[in-house]
C-alpha cells in the first residue's frame, strides 16, 4: 500500500513542480528578485536562508530570463547582485559556488572596468546587461533554486 502511493507521487511529482510563491520559474530554475538591499555577502546569505543561492544564470535561456525580468519588473530599483565575481583575481570571473569562469559574461558596453579599483562583483543593470559593481554597496539581488521542489520533498 505505501509502496504503491509512493510510486504514485514519484510518478505525480513532475506535475506538481512548482516556483514557491512569489519566486518566477524559468525552466529548471526559480528565481527571486528581492525587494530589499544588502552588500553582496549578505545578498548571498539571505539566499542561502532559503537553501537557495545568489543566481547563476549559466545557460543563455537564464541570461535571458534575468535581463528581461530586471528590465521588466523593477524599473526604479537600481541593478541587482548576481553570484559571480573577479574576487580573487582581477579580471578574473568565476560563479561563487563552483569558482569556475564565466564564460557567458553579457557586459555592457565598456565594462567591466573595475572602476576605482573596486569593482569586484556581479551586476545586472536596468537596461539587462552585466555590469562589474563594489561588493560592499547596498543593492536588491536576484536569488536562484532548482526547480525540483516535488522531487526534493518526496525524495
Ligand atoms: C566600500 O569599501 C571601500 C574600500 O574599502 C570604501 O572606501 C567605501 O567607503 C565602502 N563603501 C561602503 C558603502 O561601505
Amino acid at each position: 500500500m505505501m509502496r504503491s502511493i509512493l510510486s504514485l507521487i514519484t510518478v505525480l511529482a513532475p506535475l506538481i513542480q512548482a516556483c514557491p510563491p512569489g519566486w518566477k520559474e524559468n525552466g529548471e530554475h526559480c528565481y527571486f528578485f528581492s525587494l530589499e538591499t544588502g552588500t553582496w555577502a549578505y545578498a548571498g546569505s539571505y539566499c542561502r536562508n532559503f537553501n537557495a543561492k545568489l543566481a547563476e544564470p549559466m545557460e543563455a535561456a537564464d541570461v535571458v530570463f534575468i535581463d528581461t525580468a530586471v528590465k521588466s519588473t523593477h524599473p526604479r530599483i537600481g541593478e541587482y547582485y548576481l553570484g559571480g565575481g573577479d574576487f580573487f583575481i582581477e579580471g578574473e570571473w568565476i560563479w561563487a559556488s563552483t569558482l569556475s569562469p564565466i564564460t557567458n559574461a553579457n557586459w555592457s558596453p565598456g565594462e567591466p572596468n573595475d572602476l576605482a579599483g573596486r569593482e569586484d562583483c556581479l551586476g545586472v543593470v536596468l537596461s539587462g546587461l552585466w555590469n562589474d559593481v563594489p561588493c560592499n554597496i547596498s543593492l536588491p539581488f536576484v536569488c536562484e533554486l532548482e526547480n525540483d521542489f516535488g522531487q526534493e520533498t518526496i525524495g
